[in-house]
């Protein structure tokens, strides 16, 4: 059997606790071990304790010493695009023009333009791009990714994007979790109530005969998909076994977060305009609340949702990059942590939790991920600071050193290691 001791962390951030979402208080326990250690046995997490306690375990097996650094759970991060092909500088200079999301994408860019040259690219060519993608997030500590479909917009392409993202999970270290996103906007071809016939009628029972998603997403929004267009692709996707996530609330307060609690979806997404109704629809249907200060950022709104509120509601509150080439061209999850410090003000540990243990509550993998525990996945990074509120508190570059997943070294290029010696 093989086993690997990691000692000498300035602080273990187990994130230990019950095996549920975190609310309120809990948000704040990140149950820290100063000078902790791990024993790891063939991937998982088999030991955690003191460095002391850990080293007289480690027997002949591999010992790393991270040196003072704090290590943590590797970054779920819940809500992301990241199948796509290149970029959307235009939309990004001509916002800084003063035009607004919603304009671009009435003038032909948003979305669309990304869909045009997605549907152009073949699948070798998307799955390069993608994994391109996917190393950015390893990079910044991020060892799983909830990854959306939208930019096909054809059953053919949305198909092709699920199967991207089914080798992506196949051949990088970082474990991709499919959600169907065929209704994020109605192609250009496409009246909008036979679009959406589309991806009830055809594209739905594709994905869910191939086993392409766990869940189904829809861009609830004025000129997207209403309220009963959304309800109607939601509850046809239930009924195939898909659990549910909605972008909600983003542009609009437009009654996404109520419908999430009606439909009892797993997630609300975005928020940034939802009121205390939809915050009370969340809460009485345990629909945990998915915020993107990156998207509210990178699109130079002040309008942050309402994520203190949502703490004290007792909502089980997540944080996640929203990744994508429009509105968050983000994949760094210690940028969210900064963003949701400083302008949502959440404490770097609530932070910290609403990033790991909560998130992977709402992949389903509660009980395999998102915390440093006997019997979960030995998924974790290591990062060149001594306190783990440094994650939040310096921004604009990467502290990681190493990523680990099952154990095993994926990626590592920190700041101490590439020093000279
Ligand atoms: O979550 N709001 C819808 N979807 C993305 C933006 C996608 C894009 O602009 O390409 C989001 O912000
Ligand atoms: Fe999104």
């Amino acid at each position: 059997m093989s086993s690997l001791a990691v000692l000498h962390t300035s602080q273990l951030v187990t994130v230990a606790g019950p095996n549920r979402p975190r609310i309120g208080g809990e948000m704040s326990d990140l149950a820290i071990i100063r000078d902790g250690g791990m024993l790891i046995r063939d991937g998982k997490i088999d030991i955690v304790g003191s460095s002391d306690a850990i080293e007289k375990n480690a027997g002949d097996g591999e010992i790393i010493d991270v040196a003072g650094r704090v290590v943590m759970p590797g970054f779920v991060d819940a809500h992301a695009h990241p199948v796509f092909v290149g970029n959307r500088l235009d939309d990004f200079e001509r916002r800084a023009k003063g035009e607004t999301y919603e304009q671009i994408a009435a003038a032909g860019g948003g979305i669309w333009s990304t869909v045009e040259k997605t549907r152009a690219a073949n699948e070798t060519n998307l799955f390069e791009q993608s994994k391109t993608h996917a190393n950015w997030f390893l990079k910044c500590g991020t060892t799983t990714v909830e990854a959306k479909s939208g930019y096909g917009l054809t059953v053919e392409d949305e198909l092709k994007i699920l199967r991207v993202i089914r080798r992506l999970n196949e051949e990088t270290p970082i474990e991709f979790i499919p959600t169907f996103l065929g209704a994020h906007a109605v192609p250009r071809e496409w009246r909008q109530s036979e679009y959406v016939d589309l991806v009830i009628n055809e594209m739905l029972p594709r994905v869910a005969s191939e086993n392409l998603a766990e869940f189904c997403d829809v861009f609830c929004e004025h000129g997207y998909f209403d309220v009963e267009q959304s309800r109607k692709i939601l509850g046809a996707a239930k009924k195939l076994g898909l659990r549910l996530r909605i972008h909600a609330d983003q542009l609009s307060n437009s009654g996404g977060a109520k419908l999430a609690g009606e439909l009892k979806a797993t997630t609300a997404d975005h928020l940034e305009k939802t009121d205390g109704q939809g915050i009370g629809a969340m809460k009485s249907a345990n629909v945990q609340p998915v915020l993107l200060p990156g998207s509210v950022y990178a699109l130079g709104s002040a309008c942050y949702p309402r994520a203190r509120e949502m703490i004290e509601t007792g909502l089980a509150v997540v944080i996640a990059t929203d990744f994508n080439p429009g509105s968050s061209p983000s994949p760094s999850m210690p940028m969210m942590l900064s963003l949701a410090c400083t302008q949502m003000k959440m404490s770097p540990a609530e932070a910290l939790t609403a990033s790991t243990i909560n998130a992977a509550c709402t992949l389903g993998r509660g009980d395999m991920i998102g915390s440093l525990e006997p019997g979960k996945l030995a998924n974790f990074s290591t990062f060149d600071c001594e306190d783990y509120r440094e994650l939040a508190y310096w921004f604009g570059f990467s502290q990681a050193d190493s990523v680990y997943v099952r154990g095993e070294r994926v990626w590592s290029g920190g700041l101490r290691s590439s020093a000279k010696n």
